[in-house]
């Protein structure tokens, strides 16, 4: 860990409420929390946390489906949008069919995870699009005779404000063949203080002030902040002390964000896909009902 890290600047987060819009000073893009291999560390043992349910419960939805996906998706291509290591959909992978997997992620060390991942699922041809999300135009170009499965799996898709996640979903649909599909997590609606539990995990306040660092701020200056509001819980950092950079003037209290977790309801859910243009044909979960996934078609 780097020397400018002291504990206290990450452990514990501070939690607090506010039922307001909250402003921060500064948005950081979302990748920072992937971009240092130490946050990598820390998201890995975060997924094995009983806390936070994101991961754990968008992979029990797909185990306690295994059966439907695995016959669902043997005839697409699938592309996964942030799929990390490409583990997510190992329980249907070893249904033992054969499956095409393309992963697009701009994060560090992905392609040497999905190798160690795939090692043991010779049924799978895999590869990686190192390209963001945020702007796909680049899927009209993937080659496939098959049509695509594209798949926004955990809770990354919550991590677009309301407006930006209607604009990707528009923007997607447009560019989807007729018969493609996407498949979308999200986080239902759950008490505020269940949901900031979820994040209260000191892993969670470390990959905050990792991102932060590789961003090239002053970390010793920093504490790591989950903040609740309307829009769902906003991650980043409160500054302790006054700094200055790239001439942007940063002052204590201020608040600079870097991820944000949005929760939702299949209802609404359900209505921004299908102002997008969007046919919801399935609703899955799991028996702990915190994650749900829909399964839409153009
Ligand atoms: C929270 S992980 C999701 C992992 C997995 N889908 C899950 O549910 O556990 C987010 C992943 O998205 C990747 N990522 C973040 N921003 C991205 C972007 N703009 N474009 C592509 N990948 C991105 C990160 O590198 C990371 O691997």
């Amino acid at each position: 860990m780097s020397k400018t890290i002291k504990k206290e600047n990450y452990f514990p987060a501070i939690l607090k409420k506010q039922a307001k819009k909250i402003k921060p000073q500064l948005i950081i893009p979302y990748e920072y929390l992937f971009s240092n291999p130490k946050g990598v560390a820390a998201f890995n043992r975060l997924t094995e946390s009983k806390s936070y349910w994101l991961s754990s419960d968008s992979a029990l939805i797909i185990k306690q489906n295994k059966n439907y996906l695995a016959n669902l998706l043997k005839d697409y291509t699938i592309v996964e949008f942030g799929g990390f290591d490409g583990s997510s959909l190992n329980d249907v992978f070893k249904s033992g069919q054969r499956f095409r997997y393309i992963n697009i992620d701009i994060g560090k060390g992905i392609l040497s995870m999905m190798k160690n991942n795939f090692s043991k699922l010779s049924n799978v041809k895999y590869s990686l699009i190192k390209k963001s999300f945020a702007d796909i135009s680049f899927i009209k170009k993937i080659k496939s005779t098959r049509p695509k499965a594209l798949l926004f799996l955990g809770n990354t898709f919550g991590n677009f404000y309301p407006k930006e996640g209607d604009q990707w979903l528009k923007k997607t649909y447009q560019l989807m063949d007729p018969g493609d599909l996407l498949i979308i997590d999200f986080d239902r609606r759950v008490s505020s203080d269940k949901h900031l539990k979820c994040y209260s995990v000191k892993e969670c306040a470390l990959m905050l002030i990792l991102a932060f660092e590789d961003y090239g701020m002053p970390v010793e200056n920093l504490h790591s902040t989950f903040v609740m509001d309307k829009d769902g819980i906003h991650g980043g950092v409160t500054v302790l002390k006054d700094f200055t950079l790239d001439h942007k003037k940063f002052k204590s209290g201020d608040f600079i964000e870097v991820m944000i977790s949005l929760k939702s309801s299949p209802v609404d859910m359900t209505k921004r896909m299908s102002r997008a243009g969007f046919k919801t044909i399935k609703q899955l979960q799991s028996d702990k009902k915190h994650m749900i996934q829909l399964i839409a078609k153009k």
